[in-house]
């Protein structure tokens, strides 16, 4: 069924774009999933893209300026409690505890083996890091644990029924939530953005992810149309541009 109104009750369908998304952004989008997601893809190929998404994070200093985003939303706690959601590789995670003495991390991911990579790094040794696997849509944890929760060019792999999922048991166990990800460009843009990528998507396992990533990404209109059907009580804050990580800050009042 088409999504056509702006209402949120039908969630599943609603357009990467928004519920006023157009006729070409609704094109640009798609239920395939990354190989990080599929369950018939082997273990060798996920960690290739895993170790990209580590190598770049580092090289053009993303783990670095989202560990500040993260730091400056708990400046006011004294000894913070930040879960991190989705970590993947653990690069965020790590700044956040060399750039805050007293932070403590849970760091988390729903991929077992990542989880595995994590707790064997220096990740599982850290005294002010617990490593576990944990599911975004359905955090285990009790209300409130959190000062923080962060998720970091993570929420694009889940539909929008999980999306909206992550509003809720973000927002239920941390303070705030901290979304940050890739943004969704004007559909003209768009297109560009997937013409440069196109050509080697086939070969590199990490370029195949990105250009689905790029299909996957939400609008802001879409990110607002998801936290109100977690729930209308949550607020959010919206920030970033066309060319940098678009940033969600959400919490309840
Ligand atoms: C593109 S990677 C991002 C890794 C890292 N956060 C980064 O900034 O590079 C996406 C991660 O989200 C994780 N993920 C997907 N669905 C998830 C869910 N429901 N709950 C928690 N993590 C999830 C994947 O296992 C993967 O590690």
């Amino acid at each position: 069924m088409a999504y056509m109104g702006s209402e949120t009750a039908d969630i599943e369908h609603m357009p990467r774009g928004g519920p006023k998304a157009s006729c070409l952004d609704r094109l640009l989008e798609t239920d395939r999933l990354e190989y990080l997601d599929r369950d018939d893809v082997d273990e060798a190929r996920k960690r290739s893209v895993i170790r990209a998404l580590e190598w770049t994070g580092e090289f053009f200093g993303n783990h670095e300026k989202f560990a500040a985003i993260a730091l400056e939303l708990v400046a006011d706690a004294p000894d913070p409690a930040i879960l991190e959601l989705g970590a993947g590789h653990g690069g965020v995670s790590r700044k956040l505890l060399e750039n805050h003495p007293t932070a403590r991390v849970t760091v988390t991911d729903v991929n077992p083996v990542s989880v595995a990579d994590m707790a064997a790094s220096d990740l599982g040794r850290h005294p002010r890091a617990v490593v576990r696997e944990m599911d975004a849509t359905a955090i285990d944890a009790a209300d409130a644990s959190f000062d923080l929760a962060v998720f970091a060019l993570s929420f694009h792999h889940l539909a929008p029924t999980q999306a909206s999922q992550v509003f809720a048991e973000g927002t239920r166990v941390a303070r705030k939530l901290l979304i940050i990800d890739l943004p969704r460009p004007p559909a003209p843009l768009h297109l560009l953005r997937l013409a440069t990528m196109l050509p080697l998507a086939p070969v590199v396992p990490f370029v195949h992810d990105g250009v689905i990533s790029s299909l996957r990404c939400y609008s802001p209109s879409a990110l607002r149309a998801l936290a109100a059907h977690a729930d209308p009580a949550i607020t959010v804050e919206l920030r970033g541009g066309l060319r940098i990580p678009q940033i969600v800050i959400a919490g309840r009042g």
